[in-house]
C-alpha cells in the first residue's frame, strides 16, 4: 500500500519518535508498506516513519553500487528497526541531499564521512556495522529524521536563506493532509 507523505512543514516531522518494542505484523506491513511507497512511488534511496505519519524508530534505505563499468545501481531496500548510531569518524564529506518531504529541493551537506551503526532488522535481527560514503550519508539522513531533524537544518544560514523561497513554494505546492 502506498502511503501518503508529511511534508516540511508538517509538525511531526519535528518530533523524536519513539523505539520500536516488539516487531509486530504492523510493524512488518508498515515496513512493506514504506519500500511500496519509497521505491515505486517516489524512487527514493530513504524514508522514515515520521514521514508517513509514524513516529517510530524505523528506516527504510537503499545502498547504491558501481558497477566496474562505471554505472550504478540501487541495492535492495533495507529496513533498519531502533537503530544507534555512534563514533562518527572525524572526517568530513560534503554530499548534495534531498529529501521525499522537501520536494524539489538538493543541497550541499557537511556529514562525517562514517559512522558505526547499530540496528535490528526486519526479522529481529541486531546489526552492528560500520559504514561509509554514500550508505553513511543515507543513514544519518533517514537517522535524523527519528530525531525530528531535516537535511534544511545542517545548512549555514547563508545556504538555508538561499532556498527560503524554494521552502515556500514547497509549502504552498504540497499541502499536508
Ligand atoms: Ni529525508
Amino acid at each position: 500500500m502506498i502511503l501518503p507523505l508529511c511534508y516540511f512543514d508538517d509538525p511531526i516531522l519535528r518530533k523524536k519518535a519513539l523505539p520500536i518494542q516488539e516487531i509486530t505484523p504492523e510493524i512488518v506491513k508498515l515496513a512493506e508498506d514504506m519500500i511500496e511507497t519509497m521505491i515505486n512511488q517516489h524512487n527514493g534511496v530513504g524514508l522514515a516513519g515520521p514521514q508517513v505519519g509514524k513516529l517510530l524508530r524505523i528506516f527504510i534505505i537503499r545502498d547504491e553500487y558501481i558497477l566496474p563499468d562505471g554505472k550504478w545501481n540501487f541495492g535492495p531496500p533495507e529496513v533498519m528497526i531502533n537503530p544507534q548510531l555512534s563514533e562518527p569518524f572525524a572526517e568530513l564529506a560534503v554530499m548534495s541531499e534531498g529529501c521525499l518531504s522537501i520536494p524539489g529541493i538538493h543541497a550541499d551537506v557537511t556529514r562525517p564521512v562514517g559512522i558505526k551503526i547499530r540496528y535490528q532488522r526486519l526479522d529481529g535481527q541486531l546489526v552492528e556495522e560500520t559504514v561509509s560514503e554514500f550508505r553513511a550519508r543515507v543513514i544519518m539522513h533517514e537517522n535524523d529524521h527519528l530525531n525530528g531533524v531535516l537535511f534544511i537544518d545542517r545548512l549555514t544560514p547563508k545556504e538555508r536563506s538561499g532556498i527560503e523561497p524554494q521552502l515556500r513554494a514547497v509549502k504552498k505546492k504540497y499541502r499536508n493532509s
